[in-house]
Protein backbone atom coordinates (compact mmCIF):
# COMPACT_ATOMS: atom_id res chain seq x y z
CA UNK A 1 0.00 0.00 0.00
CA UNK A 2 1.65 3.32 -1.49
CA UNK A 3 -1.04 5.79 0.63
CA UNK A 4 -0.55 8.18 -2.45
CA UNK A 5 3.27 8.05 -2.23
CA UNK A 6 4.75 7.78 -5.90
CA UNK A 7 7.20 5.14 -4.26
CA UNK A 8 7.83 2.72 -1.23
CA UNK A 9 11.07 4.44 -0.39
CA UNK A 10 9.37 7.83 -0.09
CA UNK A 11 6.79 6.41 1.75
CA UNK A 12 8.97 5.23 3.83
CA UNK A 13 10.81 7.82 4.46
CA UNK A 14 8.06 9.54 5.66
CA UNK A 15 6.67 6.53 7.67
CA UNK A 16 10.05 8.02 9.75
CA UNK A 17 8.09 9.79 12.89
CA UNK A 18 5.90 7.05 13.27
CA UNK A 19 8.46 3.87 13.16
CA UNK A 20 10.65 5.78 15.92
CA UNK A 21 7.87 6.66 17.82
CA UNK A 22 6.82 2.90 18.25
CA UNK A 23 10.39 1.59 18.54
CA UNK A 24 10.36 3.37 21.71
CA UNK A 25 6.84 2.77 22.75
CA UNK A 26 6.56 1.16 26.56
CA UNK A 27 10.76 1.22 26.33
CA UNK A 28 11.37 4.77 27.87
CA UNK A 29 10.91 4.82 31.61
CA UNK A 30 11.16 8.28 33.26
CA UNK A 31 10.65 7.10 37.15
CA UNK A 32 13.60 5.06 36.70
CA UNK A 33 15.27 7.42 34.12
CA UNK A 34 16.34 4.40 31.96
CA UNK A 35 15.53 2.33 29.02
CA UNK A 36 12.96 -1.17 29.52
CA UNK A 37 14.07 -3.64 27.00
CA UNK A 38 12.55 -6.81 28.54
CA UNK A 39 13.02 -8.72 25.40
CA UNK A 40 17.31 -8.78 25.68
CA UNK A 41 16.04 -11.63 28.14
CA UNK A 42 18.53 -10.45 30.65
CA UNK A 43 18.25 -9.54 34.17
CA UNK A 44 20.35 -6.07 35.89
CA UNK A 45 23.35 -8.60 37.45
CA UNK A 46 23.93 -10.42 33.75
CA UNK A 47 23.88 -7.17 31.85
CA UNK A 48 26.17 -5.61 34.17
CA UNK A 49 28.25 -8.46 33.84
CA UNK A 50 29.20 -7.52 30.50
CA UNK A 51 32.53 -6.56 29.40
CA UNK A 52 32.40 -6.02 25.92
CA UNK A 53 29.88 -5.66 22.94
CA UNK A 54 30.22 -7.09 19.45
CA UNK A 55 28.00 -6.15 16.67
CA UNK A 56 27.25 -7.56 12.95
CA UNK A 57 25.35 -6.76 10.40
CA UNK A 58 25.64 -6.18 6.42
CA UNK A 59 24.96 -2.77 4.84
CA UNK A 60 23.03 -0.44 6.04
CA UNK A 61 22.37 -2.30 9.46
CA UNK A 62 26.37 -2.24 9.79
CA UNK A 63 26.55 1.37 9.35
CA UNK A 64 23.79 1.33 12.39
CA UNK A 65 25.96 -0.28 14.58
CA UNK A 66 28.91 2.07 13.93
CA UNK A 67 26.66 4.79 15.18
CA UNK A 68 25.68 2.50 18.25
CA UNK A 69 29.18 1.99 19.45
CA UNK A 70 29.87 5.54 19.41
CA UNK A 71 26.31 5.62 21.57
CA UNK A 72 27.43 2.66 23.86
CA UNK A 73 30.82 3.13 24.23
CA UNK A 74 29.97 7.17 25.45
CA UNK A 75 26.75 6.29 27.69
CA UNK A 76 28.21 2.71 28.94
CA UNK A 77 31.97 2.96 28.56
CA UNK A 78 31.92 -0.29 27.35
CA UNK A 79 33.80 -1.31 24.58
CA UNK A 80 32.22 -2.47 21.21
CA UNK A 81 33.10 -3.63 18.07
CA UNK A 82 31.80 -3.45 14.70
CA UNK A 83 32.39 -5.92 12.24
CA UNK A 84 31.08 -6.96 8.94
CA UNK A 85 28.73 -10.26 9.20
CA UNK A 86 30.94 -11.64 6.58
CA UNK A 87 33.99 -11.25 8.02
CA UNK A 88 33.48 -11.82 11.33
CA UNK A 89 31.98 -15.53 10.57
CA UNK A 90 35.30 -16.10 8.89
CA UNK A 91 37.85 -14.27 11.29
CA UNK A 92 38.00 -16.51 14.78
CA UNK A 93 37.53 -13.52 16.14
CA UNK A 94 38.43 -14.16 20.06
CA UNK A 95 35.56 -13.83 22.63
CA UNK A 96 34.85 -14.88 25.80
CA UNK A 97 32.23 -15.38 28.21
CA UNK A 98 31.85 -11.50 29.09
CA UNK A 99 31.57 -10.80 25.81
CA UNK A 100 27.57 -10.31 24.21
CA UNK A 101 26.90 -10.45 20.71
CA UNK A 102 24.81 -8.53 18.96
CA UNK A 103 23.06 -9.25 15.08
CA UNK A 104 21.38 -6.37 13.27
CA UNK A 105 19.01 -7.41 10.45
CA UNK A 106 15.63 -5.42 9.07
CA UNK A 107 14.86 -9.09 7.46
CA UNK A 108 16.41 -10.94 10.16
CA UNK A 109 17.33 -13.76 6.69
CA UNK A 110 20.49 -12.43 5.74
CA UNK A 111 22.60 -15.06 4.98
CA UNK A 112 25.92 -14.26 6.45
CA UNK A 113 24.63 -12.39 9.21
CA UNK A 114 22.65 -15.48 10.54
CA UNK A 115 25.95 -17.39 10.02
CA UNK A 116 28.00 -14.80 12.31
CA UNK A 117 24.79 -15.69 14.65
CA UNK A 118 25.54 -19.25 14.51
CA UNK A 119 29.31 -19.19 14.63
CA UNK A 120 29.38 -16.59 18.03
CA UNK A 121 26.61 -19.61 19.73
CA UNK A 122 29.04 -22.23 18.52
CA UNK A 123 32.11 -20.69 20.47
CA UNK A 124 29.16 -20.35 23.53
CA UNK A 125 28.45 -16.84 22.95
CA UNK A 126 25.19 -15.00 24.41
CA UNK A 127 24.01 -13.57 20.75
CA UNK A 128 21.05 -10.87 20.46
CA UNK A 129 19.08 -9.68 18.11
CA UNK A 130 18.26 -6.13 16.68
CA UNK A 131 15.58 -7.28 14.13
CA UNK A 132 12.91 -6.24 12.02
CA UNK A 133 10.55 -8.77 10.70
CA UNK A 134 9.36 -10.74 13.75
CA UNK A 135 9.67 -14.17 14.04
CA UNK A 136 12.56 -14.03 11.39
CA UNK A 137 15.20 -16.56 10.98
CA UNK A 138 17.72 -14.44 13.11
CA UNK A 139 14.97 -13.64 15.84
CA UNK A 140 14.45 -17.31 16.56
CA UNK A 141 17.85 -18.12 16.86
CA UNK A 142 18.86 -15.29 18.93
CA UNK A 143 18.45 -15.74 22.71
CA UNK A 144 16.36 -12.32 23.12
CA UNK A 145 16.66 -9.23 21.21
CA UNK A 146 15.04 -6.21 20.73
CA UNK A 147 12.28 -5.91 18.18
CA UNK A 148 12.32 -2.39 16.02
CA UNK A 149 9.09 -2.30 15.13
CA UNK A 150 9.22 -0.45 12.34
CA UNK A 151 6.38 -1.91 10.06
CA UNK A 152 7.00 -3.52 6.49
CA UNK A 153 9.97 -2.13 4.44
CA UNK A 154 9.09 -2.92 0.68
CA UNK A 155 11.77 -0.30 -1.01
CA UNK A 156 15.28 -2.03 -1.54
CA UNK A 157 17.29 0.75 -0.06
CA UNK A 158 16.55 0.90 3.85
CA UNK A 159 15.16 4.29 5.06
CA UNK A 160 12.96 3.66 8.56
CA UNK A 161 14.99 0.60 9.63
CA UNK A 162 18.26 2.09 9.60
CA UNK A 163 16.59 5.27 11.98
CA UNK A 164 15.01 2.48 14.13
CA UNK A 165 18.15 0.61 14.60
CA UNK A 166 19.67 3.62 15.75
CA UNK A 167 17.01 4.78 18.34
CA UNK A 168 16.87 0.99 19.61
CA UNK A 169 21.78 1.24 20.54
CA UNK A 170 20.16 4.63 21.91
CA UNK A 171 17.76 3.05 24.27
CA UNK A 172 20.59 0.15 25.04
CA UNK A 173 23.18 2.55 25.26
CA UNK A 174 21.17 4.12 28.26
CA UNK A 175 20.26 1.09 29.89
CA UNK A 176 23.48 0.11 30.20
CA UNK A 177 24.66 3.46 30.69
CA UNK A 178 22.08 3.72 33.71
CA UNK A 179 23.90 0.43 35.38
CA UNK A 180 27.57 1.76 35.17
CA UNK A 181 28.17 5.56 35.11
CA UNK A 182 25.12 7.83 34.00
CA UNK A 183 23.31 9.66 36.36
CA UNK A 184 19.32 9.72 36.98
CA UNK A 185 19.93 13.23 36.10
CA UNK A 186 21.39 12.62 32.33
CA UNK A 187 19.53 9.28 32.07
CA UNK A 188 16.34 11.75 32.50
CA UNK A 189 17.23 14.25 30.23
CA UNK A 190 18.00 11.77 27.73
CA UNK A 191 15.21 10.19 27.29
CA UNK A 192 13.07 13.43 27.03
CA UNK A 193 15.24 14.42 24.36
CA UNK A 194 14.34 10.89 22.78
CA UNK A 195 10.48 11.60 23.51
CA UNK A 196 11.02 14.67 21.19
CA UNK A 197 12.83 12.94 18.63
CA UNK A 198 9.34 11.83 16.30
CA UNK A 199 8.27 15.33 16.05
CA UNK A 200 11.79 16.55 15.35
CA UNK A 201 11.84 14.02 12.28
CA UNK A 202 8.46 15.17 10.63
CA UNK A 203 9.79 18.58 11.34
CA UNK A 204 12.62 18.03 9.10
CA UNK A 205 10.36 15.82 6.46
CA UNK A 206 8.15 18.51 6.17
CA UNK A 207 11.19 20.70 4.23
CA UNK A 208 11.95 17.96 2.11
CA UNK A 209 11.63 21.02 -1.13
CA UNK A 210 14.88 21.96 0.13
CA UNK A 211 16.10 18.96 -0.56
CA UNK A 212 14.75 17.92 -3.92
CA UNK A 213 16.25 21.69 -5.12
CA UNK A 214 20.39 20.32 -3.83
CA UNK A 215 19.28 17.07 -5.69
CA UNK A 216 18.46 18.48 -9.05
CA UNK A 217 21.44 21.08 -8.36
CA UNK A 218 23.86 18.31 -8.17
CA UNK A 219 22.41 15.04 -9.84
CA UNK A 220 24.79 15.50 -12.84
CA UNK A 221 28.08 14.75 -10.64
CA UNK A 222 30.71 13.04 -11.35
CA UNK A 223 30.41 11.24 -8.16
CA UNK A 224 30.05 12.23 -4.63
CA UNK A 225 31.86 12.52 -1.18
CA UNK A 226 30.13 12.21 2.38
CA UNK A 227 32.15 13.09 4.97
CA UNK A 228 31.78 13.27 9.12
CA UNK A 229 32.97 12.08 12.37
CA UNK A 230 32.47 10.49 15.67
CA UNK A 231 28.75 10.55 15.91
CA UNK A 232 28.09 11.32 12.09
CA UNK A 233 30.58 8.54 10.85
CA UNK A 234 28.15 5.79 10.38
CA UNK A 235 26.20 8.35 8.81
CA UNK A 236 28.95 9.59 6.11
CA UNK A 237 28.82 5.64 5.38
CA UNK A 238 25.25 5.53 4.89
CA UNK A 239 24.54 8.25 2.88
CA UNK A 240 27.30 7.07 0.40
CA UNK A 241 25.66 3.81 0.26
CA UNK A 242 21.99 5.31 -0.44
CA UNK A 243 23.03 7.33 -3.25
CA UNK A 244 25.00 4.94 -4.60
CA UNK A 245 22.38 1.90 -4.81
CA UNK A 246 19.71 3.56 -6.32
CA UNK A 247 21.22 6.84 -8.22
CA UNK A 248 24.45 4.48 -9.38
CA UNK A 249 26.69 8.07 -8.70
CA UNK A 250 29.87 6.93 -7.51
CA UNK A 251 29.63 7.84 -3.88
CA UNK A 252 31.91 6.82 -0.93
CA UNK A 253 31.71 7.86 2.79
CA UNK A 254 34.62 8.35 5.05
CA UNK A 255 35.60 10.03 8.03
CA UNK A 256 36.31 13.49 7.43
CA UNK A 257 39.72 13.74 8.62
CA UNK A 258 40.47 11.11 5.72
CA UNK A 259 40.41 13.85 3.08
CA UNK A 260 44.08 14.14 4.01
CA UNK A 261 45.33 11.11 3.48
CA UNK A 262 44.00 10.55 0.20
CA UNK A 263 39.89 11.05 -0.82
CA UNK A 264 41.17 14.40 -1.04
CA UNK A 265 43.11 14.02 -4.42
CA UNK A 266 39.26 13.18 -6.17
CA UNK A 267 38.06 16.31 -5.04
CA UNK A 268 37.27 19.31 -7.76
CA UNK A 269 34.09 21.72 -9.34
CA UNK A 270 32.55 18.54 -10.50
CA UNK A 271 32.93 16.30 -7.56
CA UNK A 272 30.50 17.98 -4.60
CA UNK A 273 31.28 16.85 -1.02
CA UNK A 274 28.70 16.18 1.43
CA UNK A 275 29.59 17.04 5.21
CA UNK A 276 27.83 16.17 8.32
CA UNK A 277 28.64 19.48 10.50
CA UNK A 278 25.82 19.74 12.94
CA UNK A 279 27.37 21.54 16.47
CA UNK A 280 28.92 18.71 17.93
CA UNK A 281 32.17 18.21 19.45
CA UNK A 282 33.90 18.20 16.61
CA UNK A 283 32.46 20.86 14.87
CA UNK A 284 35.23 23.60 14.58
CA UNK A 285 37.43 20.27 13.26
CA UNK A 286 34.68 19.93 10.36
CA UNK A 287 35.05 23.40 9.37
CA UNK A 288 38.66 23.25 8.66
CA UNK A 289 38.20 20.46 6.72
CA UNK A 290 35.52 22.37 4.39
CA UNK A 291 37.87 25.08 3.69
CA UNK A 292 40.46 22.75 2.87
CA UNK A 293 37.92 21.19 0.26
CA UNK A 294 36.62 24.89 -1.09
CA UNK A 295 40.15 25.36 -1.60
CA UNK A 296 40.45 23.08 -4.06
CA UNK A 297 37.13 24.24 -5.85
CA UNK A 298 34.81 21.38 -4.78
CA UNK A 299 31.47 22.34 -4.37
CA UNK A 300 29.92 21.30 -0.31
CA UNK A 301 26.65 20.37 0.51
CA UNK A 302 26.76 21.04 4.62
CA UNK A 303 24.23 19.30 7.04
CA UNK A 304 24.03 21.61 9.98
CA UNK A 305 22.27 22.66 13.35
CA UNK A 306 19.59 25.26 13.23
CA UNK A 307 21.34 28.63 14.43
CA UNK A 308 24.37 28.07 12.99
CA UNK A 309 25.54 31.42 11.21
CA UNK A 310 29.23 30.48 10.22
CA UNK A 311 28.34 27.88 7.80
CA UNK A 312 26.86 29.64 5.35
CA UNK A 313 29.71 31.40 4.43
CA UNK A 314 31.74 28.56 4.08
CA UNK A 315 29.34 26.02 2.13
CA UNK A 316 27.42 26.35 -1.20
CA UNK A 317 24.34 24.72 0.23
CA UNK A 318 23.39 24.19 3.65
CA UNK A 319 20.31 21.88 5.15
CA UNK A 320 19.25 22.32 8.57
CA UNK A 321 18.12 20.19 11.10
CA UNK A 322 16.37 21.26 14.50
CA UNK A 323 19.40 21.90 17.30
CA UNK A 324 19.40 18.42 19.76
CA UNK A 325 22.15 16.11 21.56
CA UNK A 326 25.03 15.06 19.54
CA UNK A 327 24.00 11.59 20.89
CA UNK A 328 20.74 12.09 18.95
CA UNK A 329 21.66 14.23 15.90
CA UNK A 330 22.52 11.19 13.51
CA UNK A 331 18.60 10.30 13.53
CA UNK A 332 18.03 13.72 11.98
CA UNK A 333 21.01 14.11 9.95
CA UNK A 334 20.86 10.99 8.37
CA UNK A 335 17.12 12.41 6.92
CA UNK A 336 18.34 14.80 4.09
CA UNK A 337 20.70 12.57 2.64
CA UNK A 338 17.90 9.52 2.60
CA UNK A 339 16.00 12.61 0.75
CA UNK A 340 18.88 13.17 -1.54
CA UNK A 341 19.28 10.17 -2.84
CA UNK A 342 15.95 9.65 -3.29
CA UNK A 343 15.35 13.25 -5.43
CA UNK A 344 18.27 12.56 -7.61
CA UNK A 345 17.22 9.13 -8.17
CA UNK A 346 14.11 10.13 -9.15
CA UNK A 347 15.86 12.89 -11.32
CA UNK A 348 17.51 10.41 -13.21
CA UNK A 349 14.87 8.46 -13.79
CA UNK A 350 16.06 5.11 -12.02
CA UNK A 351 14.15 2.30 -10.51
CA UNK A 352 13.95 3.95 -7.20
CA UNK A 353 12.29 0.85 -5.33
CA UNK A 354 14.07 -1.82 -7.73
CA UNK A 355 17.37 -0.57 -8.18
CA UNK A 356 19.55 -2.92 -10.57
CA UNK A 357 21.30 -5.76 -8.86
CA UNK A 358 20.17 -5.55 -5.78
CA UNK A 359 17.86 -7.55 -3.55
CA UNK A 360 15.54 -6.62 -0.95
CA UNK A 361 16.87 -9.84 1.47
CA UNK A 362 20.25 -11.56 0.80
CA UNK A 363 19.65 -15.15 1.29
CA UNK A 364 22.84 -16.49 -0.18
CA UNK A 365 26.79 -15.54 0.79
C1 LIG B 1 20.88 -0.85 2.04
C2 LIG B 1 20.34 -2.17 2.22
C3 LIG B 1 21.26 -3.30 2.49
C4 LIG B 1 20.81 -4.03 3.75
C5 LIG B 1 21.65 -5.27 3.99
C6 LIG B 1 21.28 -5.98 5.28
O1 LIG B 1 19.91 0.08 1.74
O2 LIG B 1 19.15 -2.33 2.19
O3 LIG B 1 22.58 -2.85 2.62
O4 LIG B 1 20.94 -3.14 4.82
O5 LIG B 1 21.49 -6.16 2.92
O6 LIG B 1 19.96 -6.40 5.28
P1 LIG B 1 19.24 -6.84 6.61
O7 LIG B 1 19.14 -5.66 7.50
O8 LIG B 1 17.90 -7.36 6.20
O9 LIG B 1 20.10 -7.91 7.23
Amino acid sequence: DLSGYPHYMLKEIFDQPEAIRNAMRGRLDLEEATAKLGGLNMNPQQLLRIQRIVIVGCGTARHAGIVGEYLIESLAHLPVEVDYASEFRYRNAPLDGETVVFAVSQSGETADTLAAVRESKRKGMRVLGICNQVGSTIARETEGGVYMHAGPEIGVAATKSFTSQVLVFLLLAVLLGRLRYLSARQGKKLLEAIEKLPEQVASVLARHEEVRAIAEKYAHADGMLFLGRQFQYGIALEGALKMKEITYIRAEGHPAAELKHGVIALIDERMPSVFLCPQDGVYDKNLSNIAEVKARRGPVIAIASEGDDRIGELADDVFFVPQCSELLAPILTVLPLQLLAYYTAVGLGRDVDKPRNLAKSVTVE
